[in-house]
């Protein structure tokens, strides 16, 4: 579970001091960052088991991923290149900011996220990256409606085995085609195979897979699939 973000993308209520050391306090404006990081962090999982209750087979997860898995997501993605960098199933946003931390440009970052309360909440959160409500599976034509026919690098966490194999060997067959040689399409999951083997992708590739992230909660791995 993910307990760290600090733009909650919410008005905060207003506040009293208790005069402990971790409130920073102006004459006019108390704030208590851990306590709005923590808040924050249980609105998100609640947004989450909602929107899981009500769409499990989209949603996915009951609660965001955690600050070790989106590390490990966001750790080989393409900084130095000035094509965009697309991220597939953003939610609430815990690997989109760890994709930022990392030093990719926001205005490079384009998420494209299918539930429309995610995209209201990610367009306030992180107000200068590209937000495209969309569906990912169509991923050819829901970037070039935006004018994106190129990523430099492709960050998944669409719940890829809710769909049949033949929906999971084409989108990442159409990430790949997207990038050039040495571009990754990166993938997290929680199961104990790929989401598509090396031998079921007619695109040349190369497959490697992290250890577990037995930090995060369920454990996943992350799938780095290379376009070769
Ligand atoms: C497991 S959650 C991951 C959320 C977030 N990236 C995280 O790791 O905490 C999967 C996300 O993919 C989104 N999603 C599912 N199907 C999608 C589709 N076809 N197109 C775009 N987004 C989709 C869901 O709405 C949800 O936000």
């Amino acid at each position: 579970m993910g307990k760290g973000d600090d733009e909650s993308g919410e008005e905060r209520p207003s506040q009293e001091s208790d005069g402990s050391p971790e409130h920073c306090q102006t004459s006019h404006h108390r704030t208590h960052p851990r306590r709005d990081r923590l808040l924050s962090g249980l609105k998100d999982d609640a947004r989450f088991l909602k929107n899981w209750a009500s769409k499990p087979l989209t949603t996915g997860a009951v609660s965001p991923s955690g600050k070790a898995l989106t590390e490990r997501m966001a750790e080989t993605v393409n900084i130095q290149s000035d094509l965009p960098v697309v991220e597939l199933g953003p939610g609430t946003g815990a690997v989109t900011k760890a994709l930022l931390k990392r030093g990719v440009k926001p205005q490079r970052l384009f998420a494209v996220e299918f539930n429309p309360d995610f995209c209201k909440l990610l367009r306030k959160r992180f107000p200068e990256c590209n937000i495209l409500q969309g569906d990912a599976y169509s991923l050819k034509k829901t970037l070039k409606d935006h004018g994106i026919e190129e990523a430099a690098s492709i960050v998944s966490s669409l719940p890829l085995f809710t769909r049949p194999l033949a929906d999971r060997i084409q989108l990442i067959n159409a990430a790949l085609s997207l990038m050039p040689k040495g571009g990754e399409f990166i993938q997290f999951s929680y199961a104990l195979v790929p989401p598509v083997k090396i031998s079921e992708l007619p695109h040349g590739s190369e497959l490697t897979s992290s250890p577990w992230i037995m930090l995060n909660l369920p454990p996943a791995r992350v799938w780095r699939y290379k376009a070769t």
